[in-house]
């Protein structure tokens, strides 16, 4: 029997493990098939991809059908193509299509060549990831900074890494996938607290404090699928009480608040009480990469003990260019940080006052929570042919009941742009009931 087309993969495969089926073989063929239907329904919005990459707007084709792949490489011929106004990429900058930045990139290319042919601590490194490092920790200003290829190895690195072997970690439960791995990969003893909630951490502290040697609590700094901004001066109040090691992911805040776009860290005036500021070089940077600001004591244990480090290649010179060169935007250009923040607090106001549940989100990605997946997946799916593209979030990425769809705001998209999108968004809201009548009217 099939299951609703509109069921998570994820979602489908814990039901059939419920119905007692364990093989992967099997469960992968019946995963397969579901996978299809959806795709030849249009209500895979995952695999849709840009034709010539990632702008405000794009070209963007429907995911691949079987029959599909052979004419794309052979012909180089595309399946017919929709243009979109693309609101789940996270160049919060645009410095992606910076003219600037590409001739960079370009130019160093030339100069350094492509790969970077093995780890940083077997040659791989250059002048260009020196000045990289160097950079950023003159801007976070904390004492070392250690570049990682990608910002998921490196909270996969380090938090597997800096506990000791008598120390507990407290996440958010809301943390990213790279935290938890990090988490469950180090071995340690681990516990949750509620997502946001400075009594539940106080709480774990407490309770915990005299059973280990070291308490790290890890927290986002902006939680990539809700939005919300975390409490963290609450969490340098608590850790003055309590003396733990704090750990913030500002992958999505680095390059967006502070001075330059040194972090929210920076902004709030607590980088010295912040242990480990970790950040993705993917968003705002326009690129690849991570990095974690440290003390320097810390650096010699990462290098043997974090695997990501000590034995991924590092990234390539020509993503190590685009970074270096958009920290040179964020310095000599302010504008982009301030369009940024303006168009956030424009579409938000204009979202709210149209009914839209936006949750407790703050930051530039602003989420419209449709807990119902079929209606989430229909709605989606007529939002992309009217022009609107960003994808459907639910199980495993957030919990069953609480899915969204996402927009990540930025500097480049103009007013009109958020008009059209807010416009459709209003009469599809209606249309399928997310919001009420009396709420567009007003
Ligand atoms: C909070 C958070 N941390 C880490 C990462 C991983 O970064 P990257 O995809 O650049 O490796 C992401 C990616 O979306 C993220 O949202």
């Amino acid at each position: 029997m099939h299951p609703n087309i509109s069921t998570p993969i994820l979602s489908y495969m814990k039901q059939l493990e419920s119905q007692g089926l364990t093989n992967i073989e099997e469960l992968c063929d019946h995963l397969y098939e579901h996978y299809l239907r959806q795709v030849n329904q249009g209500l895979y919005s995952n695999g849709r991809y840009t034709q010539a990459g990632s702008n405000v707007t794009a070209k963007v084709q429907s995911a691949l059908t079987t029959s599909s792949p052979k004419a794309l490489l052979e012909k180089n011929q595309e399946q017919e193509s929709q243009e979109c106004i693309l609101w789940c990429v996270n160049h919060y900058l645009g410095l992606n299509r910076n003219q600037n930045v590409i001739d960079k990139v370009c130019a160093s290319v030339q100069k350094y060549g492509t790969g970077s042919g093995t780890s940083a601590l077997s040659g791989g490194m250059s002048t260009l990831h020196k000045q990289v490092e160097i950079k950023l920790q003159q801007l976070v200003g904390k004492e070392s900074v250690l570049l990682f290829p990608t910002g998921f190895t490196t909270n996969l690195g380090c938090l597997s890494a800096l506990p000791g072997k008598k120390d507990l970690i407290i996440f958010d439960r809301e943390c990213h996938a790279s935290i938890i791995d990090g988490v469950k990969l180090s071995g340690k003893k681990w516990v949750t607290f509620k997502h946001n909630n400075l009594r539940d951490l106080e709480q774990k502290v407490s309770k915990y404090k005299g059973e280990y040697q070291n308490i790290f609590v890890v927290v986002e700094s902006a939680y990539s699928m809700s939005g919300d901004l975390a409490p963290l001066q609450g969490i340098v109040d608590l850790k003055q009480k309590y003396k733990f090691l704090v750990y913030v992911d500002e992958a999505h805040t680095f390059g967006i608040y502070g001075k330059n776009g040194a972090g929210y860290c920076s902004h709030l005036g607590i980088v010295e009480e912040i242990d480990f500021i970790a950040a993705t070089l993917s968003k705002a940077t326009a690129s690849i990469g991570g990095f974690v600001a440290l003390k320097s004591k810390y650096v010699p244990l990462l290098h043997w003990r974090a695997t990501t480090y000590t034995f991924q290649a590092c990234l390539t010179p020509g993503d190590a260019a685009a970074i270096l060169a958009s920290l040179e935007e964020m310095e000599n250009d302010p504008s982009l940080i301030e369009s940024l923040h303006k168009n956030n607090q424009y579409m938000r106001r204009r979202l709210k006052s149209a009914g839209f549940d936006l949750g407790t989100s703050a930051s530039p990605i602003i989420p419209i929570f449709i807990s119902d997946v079929e209606k989430l997946q229909a709605f989606n799916k007529e939002l992309y042919s009217r022009g609107i593209f960003s994808v459907s979030i639910f199980y495993p990425v957030v919990k069953p009941h609480e899915g969204r769809i996402r927009f990540v705001v930025s500097a480049a998209h103009t007013i009109e742009q958020i008009d059209t999108t807010v416009n459709i968004l209003q009469e599809l809201g209606l249309k399928y009931g997310v919001i009420k009548q009396a709420m567009v009217a007003a």
